[in-house]
């Protein structure tokens, strides 16, 4: 069995760049620092307001990286008409609302599963990992399997700003419960938002979870630590938590 991957979004890279519109610092360079620290794949979500990541980023590391890119992306027509002209090799749908400072919750894929599934079909007749962020609810991973998509990612994020103890179990059990529901339909289960070095073993130690997908904390911690340890650190517990 493959150990757990790790997909480093690089996401807050591009924020630092375009608080002042200048071209540092280099997201190829960012990109290759993880991959050095064991990142197996690079995340960027291109958002409709293009906050972070620009339309060339995207065709620049698509270009220059030898890992996968996981494209994350709204469903949109526009996103949709990129994603397959970019052609990465993984693309995950999230929801997007313009006002929003991160992604908060999960696509509701019970409530828009004829597009969502069109949407999915043209990403997957492409050749693309096509990937749905949902929060971990029986419902949505049961609509994510009448999409007939082969991967799904939970969101960890209510685990992650649980605020005691009692919370924090109930979010992880759904997360468990929602993996295991996903992997006994055979679709590969991803997880991440919000997870970091105090939080990540739980999720890392849940067997049927293939990949994490972690951006903020890596680059918050980079400015300490540099990107490549950062992401050596987060990577180690990772892989321990699965001994
Ligand atoms: N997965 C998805 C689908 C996301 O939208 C994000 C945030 O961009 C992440 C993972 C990473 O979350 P964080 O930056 O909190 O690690």
């Amino acid at each position: 069995m493959k150990p757990i991957q790790l997909g480093v979004n690089i996401d807050h890279v591009a924020t630092i760049r375009q608080a002042r519109g200048t071209s540092y610092p280099s997201l190829i360079a960012a990109a290759r620092q993880a991959i050095e620290g064991g990142a197996d794949s690079i995340t960027v979500h291109l958002r409709e307001d293009r906050r972070h990541i620009q339309d060339r980023d995207v065709y620049e590391l698509k270009n220059i990286l030898d890992v996968p890119l996981n494209l994350e992306m709204a469903m949109t027509d526009e996103m949709l008409g990129i994603a397959l002209d970019l052609n990465p090799a993984y693309c995950c749908i999230v929801p997007e609302k313009r006002e929003e400072l991160t992604t908060e919750g999960g696509l509701d894929v019970a409530g828009n599963i004829d597009r969502i599934k069109l949407v999915c079909d043209k990403l997957q007749q492409s050749g693309i990992r096509a990937s749905l962020f949902v929060d971990p609810e029986q419902n949505q991973i049961e609509a994510a399997h009448q999409c007939e998509v082969s991967c799904i990612e939970i969101h960890t994020g209510r685990y992650a700003e649980a605020v005691d103890e009692g919370s924090e179990k109930l979010e992880l059990s759904a997360i468990r419960d929602s993996a295991r529901l996903a992997a006994s339909y055979d679709m590969q289960v991803n997880a991440g938002h919000g997870l970091n070095c105090q939080n990540v073993e739980a999720i890392a130690g849940i067997p049927q979870i293939f990949e994490l997908n972690i951006g903020h904390s890596i680059v918050s911690q980079s400015i300490f630590d540099g990107i490549k340890k950062s992401v050596v650190d987060l990577k180690a517990l990772m892989l321990s938590a699965r001994k």
